[in-house]
């Protein structure tokens, strides 16, 4: 494995590993020891959007392991290729530093780093996947649910990136994902087929939250509008009605649903500020959990 830019490029057993390469070092760190395997070695962090999570996760992770991290923020870069061409800066950076990771609007960007530099790529988002975060919602899940194997996780609102990697991390550790959605913002029946053909039968789309939530361990949602569809808020708004993960949809669901969320969490529309703070909700342990995952993820390509 040189690089992490899908879930759907890695094995179920290298997913495994990485999950108990994650549960170890947060056992190690929790103890208030270190492993320096990456003592010397510097990342460098490409952002064209704006990050908390991931940006700050991963600088911690790099100082963790001994290594070094350089942030470029969006006005650094701007949309990669147009001062010069994704493969130019792969070829200059891999000169630089030992290993790439990039937060892009088109994900064609991030798979045309990787083809153009020989160091690892790390996938931090791009307008197709969040593969980082769907591991660390596995790790979360795994804590707080004690297995993965024939869990459902009912999925309402948005089918984008962090629902298609959910999918495909949902398919690869046998769980059951139900994506319900309005007409319109579904998870594309694509991704749909290439989960199922991972797990037959594992992914579904529906219009229907209520059905979703039943019999759920886990409920997950996130914004209703992603980074780069500003533009389209006031119409969203409006379609995205009756897919609040809130008090009344949760009545449909069993009294120990988990409620999982990305963040940013925008209350009052994806999520009801209830049922963010509520006694079920594991989003800051989910938070945390992007921290564990990456660092066993940089140990892994560039330990
Ligand atoms: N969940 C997540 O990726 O958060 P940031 O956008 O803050 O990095
Ligand atoms: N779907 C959201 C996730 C943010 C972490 C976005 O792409 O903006």
């Amino acid at each position: 494995m040189k690089s992490f830019l899908s879930i759907l490029d890695c094995t179920s057993e290298e997913l495994n590993e990485l999950l108990a390469l994650s549960a170890n070092l947060k056992a190690l760190y929790k103890n208030a020891k270190r492993d320096v395997c990456l003592t010397g070695k510097v990342l460098v962090m490409l952002f064209e959007k704006a990050s908390l999570r991931t940006r700050v996760s991963f600088q911690v992770a790099m100082n963790d392991l001994g290594g070094t991290a350089i942030y470029l923020k969006p006005e650094d870069i701007g949309i990669i290729g147009q001062r010069e061409p994704a493969k130019d800066m792969a070829r200059v950076f891999a000169r630089y530093v030992d290993g790439i990771m990039a937060r892009t609007f088109s994900h064609e960007t991030i798979v045309e780093l990787d083809r153009w530099a020989n160091v690892p790529v790390v996938n931090a988002l791009s307008d197709w996947s969040h593969p980082c975060q769907a591991m660390a919602d596995l790790l979360t899940i795994q804590e707080h649910c004690s297995q993965l194997n024939g869990l459902k996780l009912a999925y309402i609102g948005d089918g984008n990136n962090v629902a298609r990697s959910l999918a495909f991390a949902c398919a690869k550790f046998g769980m059951q994902f139900v994506c319900a959605s309005p007409k319109n913002y579904e998870l594309d029946s694509k991704s749909l087929n290439t989960a199922n053909s991972i797990l037959s039968g594992c992914a579904l789309q529906t219009n229907d939250p209520v059905q979703a939530v039943k019999d759920a361990q886990v409920v997950y949602t996130d914004t209703w509008v992603s980074m780069g569809q500003e533009a389209e808020k006031e119409r969203r708004i409006k379609d995205f009605q009756g897919f609040a993960v809130d008090e009344s949809l949760l009545a449909n669901a069993s009294k120990n649903t988990k409620i999982m969320h990305c963040l940013p969490a925008y209350r009052g529309y994806e999520i009801s500020n209830g049922v963010m703070e509520s006694e079920n909700s594991i989003v800051f342990d989910q938070a945390e959990n992007r921290l564990h995952f990456q660092r066993a993820l940089l140990k892994y390509l560039m330990g």
